[in-house]
């Protein structure tokens, strides 16, 4: 499974990528606003450490202006994914734009019907967001899995990238049900790592070797 990390923040982002954590990245426009930076001076900054796909966000609501945002994204680096929303118009852009060897993010999908729709349309990614279904008390989990089914059954290739992420859980259940990437938080990926039994165990461990009055250096 390829992790991508759903942030801005170019320290968290590096600090990830030393430990080979970083598949990709995802920004949105909410993220760019977080971090406070130029969206082509913070999004070039992320593509110079990065070698995955880094998803850059257009913000008109035509196709037309969708398509000449994503081109203008896309000179940034090679490794930018054009992200456009799951809109009629989001559509033509990532029909447009992939047909040009562009990748392309459809973003803010909440259906499989939309998530089908994407994949006819040439998308290289499609965002299902969970955590915002969660939220409202929708089943984000049953959309990866109904899109994975769909996807399976009619062999398209784009790739199911299960986003608004909030938990562990949500990556470990992503993760069998087969999605191909999952975009979270940096704070989420690195809580990956903890568990109660683990620190438990280590101080177990610590106090009993105190106890032996050794040292292995
Ligand atoms: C994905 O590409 C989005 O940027 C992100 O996962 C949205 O997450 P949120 O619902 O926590 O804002």
């Amino acid at each position: 499974m390829k992790f991508f990390v759903d942030t801005a923040d170019t320290a968290a982002i590096r600090e990830l990528n030393e430990l080979g954590m970083v598949d990709g990245v995802t920004t949105n426009p909410s993220l760019i606003m977080k971090s406070g930076r130029d969206i082509l001076e913070v999004t070039k900054e992320i593509c110079e450490i990065v070698a995955g796909p880094v998803s850059a966000e257009v913000v008109a609501s035509d196709a037309e202006d969708m398509i000449r945002e994503g081109k203008h994204l896309a000179k940034i680096a090679s490794n930018i994914a054009v992200k456009v929303p799951l809109t009629w118009d989001g559509l033509k852009a990532c029909k447009a734009l992939s047909s040009e060897g562009h990748m392309v993010n459809v973003t803010l999908c909440f259906t499989a019907a939309q998530a089908l729709l994407a994949a006819k349309a040439g998308a290289t990614f499609i965002s299902p967001f969970i955590g915002r279904m969660d939220d409202i008390n929708l089943d984000g989990m049953q959309l990866i899995e109904d899109i994975r089914t769909i996807y399976d059954n009619y062999g398209y290739t784009t790739q199911i990238l299960a986003a608004s992420i909030r938990s562990v859980n949500h990556i470990t259940d992503a993760a069998r049900i087969g999605a191909d990437v999952i975009t979270a938080p940096p704070s989420v990926i690195k809580a990956m790592a903890s568990h109660v039994l683990t620190d438990k165990g280590l101080e177990q461990f610590n106090a009993d070797w105190a106890k032996t009055g050794q040292k292995i250096l």
